[in-house]
């Protein structure tokens, strides 16, 4: 085991949710976690961890005894209310309004979510993915071509931030005019772009209220004038049993995909650059056999799994493996630790590329949770990985920013939901 295990003698008395040395490598701890029991008790906010990959599967499978109502924020605030006996649905279903994120599918459950999720499918149709993808491709190429002839770039800020956001503008089919405005708000402004001409509250305030307000303008304008666009299909998308969605509700499900799909891809793509700026002898296996990126994603999402913790609450007191759960506990499944789970994945710390099960990793979760966004960070990476090789030679990771290689220096993203690089460094060849 690491260094940091030796010396700090137990790494589970570790704090989760604060303690900075879990930020910069949280797999020690996951495994000592693990090594105790798959589903353990960790002993600062409560929560039962699940570091196991079956049991994880087992939790994601089974939503009439795990509800999703705090997935995204777990014990922050935890349930607001005490409860009662050993079936705790009715008071689940009576607070619904006051969980974090309450408005959105990812904390919903059946029959709700049902119909959220049955709408989200309406918009992402074959065709429109389609589409996307060929837009991917311009705007890889139009990112790149800002940075290529410096020879180096930051990848957070020179492409994945602004890219995964405009992949998920295109989707919806945001006009190009209204790019740069989003690219702004969302934080991933353009070199030199007027911030001071937007309104400032936009800028300070929930940009997940902003989005909304934005996209109902937009609905309501393709409600009253179709014009045979993406956001008129949006408009006048139906459930599946054929009633027509509040505007709010349509809303939601299109804005919900920037909060699910813009940082977690960033974290993807950043952490499959690194691999490749590391791994010179990957990097020639890519670029020997191009059909390999695929699998290089899928292992990427393996060891760097982006989402480190998604929450379930009991609804009924049960059993997990020999643990038993009361009504009520709260459980947070670590999707870096069950794809870490050597009982699924043997020499699971090694990054394998002709790992044969990969795609059974958790880092899309599963179930009817399970990631929809999920074909469309693969094309991303993909198409990212495609680009970088087409138009580099020779990728490396900076010895300027982030040390030599035998002692290298990364910044992670200080949180306990996301596992991610704050930045990335990267320096090439620009092939002629
Ligand atoms: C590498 C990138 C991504 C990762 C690792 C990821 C991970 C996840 C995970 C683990 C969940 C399940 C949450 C749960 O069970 O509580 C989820 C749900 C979700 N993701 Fe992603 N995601 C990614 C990209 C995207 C993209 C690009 C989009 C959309 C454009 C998206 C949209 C969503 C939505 C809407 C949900 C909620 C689904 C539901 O509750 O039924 N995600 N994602």
């Amino acid at each position: 085991m690491s260094e940091l295990k030796e010396s700090l003698g137990e790494l589970s008395d570790l704090n989760f949710f604060t303690a900075e040395e879990l930020v910069t490598d949280p797999y020690p701890y996951f495994d000592e976690m693990r090594s105790r029991c798959p589903v353990t008790r960790e002993p600062h906010m409560g929560v039962l961890t699940i570091t196991g990959h079956a049991e994880a599967v087992t939790v994601f499978k089974d939503p009439e005894t795990f509800s999703a109502c705090l997935s995204v924020a777990g014990p922050f605030p935890g349930l607001p209310f005490e409860p009662e006996g050993d079936d705790i649905s009715e008071q689940i279903e009576a607070h619904r309004s006051e969980y974090p994120m309450h408005e959105h599918m990812v904390t919903m459950d059946p029959p709700e979510h049902t119909r959220a999720r049955g709408l989200l499918s309406r918009l992402l149709t074959p065709r429109r993915i389609e589409e996307n993808e060929q837009f991917m491709w311009r705007l890889a190429d139009q990112f790149i071509d800002e940075f290529i002839d410096r020879g180096e770039c930051e990848v957070m800020t020179d492409y994945a931030k602004p890219f995964s956001l405009l992949v998920i503008a295109d989707l919806l089919g945001v006009p190009p005019e209204d790019h740069e405005e989003f690219r702004i708000v969302l934080g991933a402004p353009p070199k030199g772009a007027r911030v001071g001409s937007l309104d400032n509250e936009a800028l300070s305030d929930n940009p997940l209220q902003w989005l909304d307000d934005k996209f109902s303008a937009y609905i309501e304008d393709r409600r009253r004038e179709p014009r045979g666009d993406v956001l008129t299909s949006l408009a006048q998308a139906k459930y599946k049993d054929g009633g027509t969605p509040e505007v709010i509700d349509v809303v939601r499900t299109a804005t919900f995909l920037f909060a699910a799909g813009q940082e977690t891809t960033t974290k993807l793509i950043s952490a499959a650059l690194r691999v490749v700026g590391e791994r010179p002898d990957l990097q020639a296996r890519l670029r020997a056999d191009r059909g390999l990126i695929p699998t290089f994603n899928e292992e990427t999402l393996r060891l760097e799994s982006p989402v480190k913790s998604d929450f379930r609450v009991a609804r009924r007191t049960t059993m997990l493996d020999d643990t038993p759960v009361p009504a009520g506990t709260i459980l947070m499944i670590c999707p870096g630790a069950v794809n870490r789970d050597p009982e699924q994945f043997p020499e699971p710390n090694t990054f394998d590329l002709d790992r044969t099960n990969v795609r059974e990793h958790l880092a899309f979760g599963r179930g009817i949770h399970s990631c929809p966004g999920g074909p469309l960070a693969r094309v991303e990476g993909r198409v990212t990985l495609e680009k970088f090789l087409d138009r580099m030679d020779d990728i490396r990771v900076s010895e300027t920013h982030h040390g030599p290689a035998d002692n290298r220096r990364y910044q992670f993203d200080p949180t306990f939901i996301l596992r991610g690089l704050t930045n990335l460094h990267l320096e090439f060849t620009p092939k002629k």
